[in-house]
């Protein structure tokens, strides 16, 4: 599932999440790692911060944070595959004395109070089941001068057609999600946990052309993708990832959902 996924979207960017156009014929790679350049701005990551990457796939913005700033990455994600996967690429790419990876739970660390600068989380908060936990935990990780940067999709408004709610229904089931939040939510939990100085910026028209470059991907391989699943060659989870790689397209166009950058300071 990783190496096609890899070839399917990230290339060497390693990157589990959309990218931030600046222009529509902007390469994909450049847009991929735009949202790793804004994040590092709205979080004001500099060269030897201690990066907490939580949910961190397959290491692509913690290799890409080590090796561009020199930043010092841990980074966590619940699949023991991308740990290994995260691992390799640190190798590869010569960062391991500025990465780590672990087995963890990021609302449930066991990591040390205080020990990092930044809490860093692309379209990984959207998995948390108890969102209080989450910012919580990210409060306790984080040093006193800390700062908090969340880049994800969102609940704009509730679906109101028919083909809305089966394009949502689609998103949840492909990405094994329970839910989409609205930022509002995000942002009241960050705040009952102690965050301050909370920010918010809608990032949805950016990430429309790779939202499209996806859906585009999707329905070409969806022919061929249903063949795998009928011959039985493909994991039927695939199958359910294309459709909501279709469905997230339309989420975001119809305003149902949204994508946006939330940063904080302890
Ligand atoms: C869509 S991927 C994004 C990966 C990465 N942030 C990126 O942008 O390339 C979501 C990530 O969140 C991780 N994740 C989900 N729930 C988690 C949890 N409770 N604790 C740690 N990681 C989690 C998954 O394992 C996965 O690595």
């Amino acid at each position: 599932m990783i190496p096609y996924y890899a070839r399917f979207w990230c290339g060497d960017t390693l990157a589990m999440h959309y990218g931030f156009a600046e222009h529509a014929t902007q390469p994909l790679a450049e847009q991929l790692i735009n949202t790793n350049r804004f994040l590092v701005a709205a979080g004001e990551v500099a060269a030897g911060d201690r990066v907490l990457d939580a949910g961190c796939g397959i290491g692509g913005s913690a290799i890409w944070l080590a090796s561009t700033l020199g930043a010092q990455v841990t980074g966590i994600t619940i699949s023991p595959k991308q740990l290994a996967v995260a691992r390799a690429h640190a190798a590869r790419a010569a960062v391991q004395e500025h990465t780590s990876f672990l087995l963890r739970d990021y609302t449930d660390t066991g990591l040390a109070g205080g020990s990092f600068d930044v809490f860093w989380a692309i379209e990984s908060a959207c998995y948390a089941d108890n969102l209080g936990r989450f910012a919580r935990e990210a409060w306790r990780v984080l040093a006193p001068t800390g700062r908090l940067v969340i880049a994800d999709g969102f609940l704009e408004r509730e679906p109101a057609t028919e083909d809305e709610h089966g394009w949502y229904r689609s998103l949840l089931d492909g990405w094994v999600l329970s839910r989409l939040r609205s930022a509002s939510a995000v942002v009241a939990a960050l705040a009952a946990a102690g965050f301050r100085d909370i920010r918010v910026w809608d990032k949805s028209s950016d990430v429309l052309p790779s939202a499209r470059a996806l859906e585009r991907r999707c329905r070409l391989s969806y022919h061929v993708t249903q063949l795998g699943q009928w011959m039985g060659l493909l994991d039927p989870i695939l199958m359910r990832n294309n459709l909501a790689g279709q469905s997230q397209y339309q989420l975001l166009r119809a305003g149902v959902a949204s994508y946006r950058v939330i940063a904080a300071r302890k």
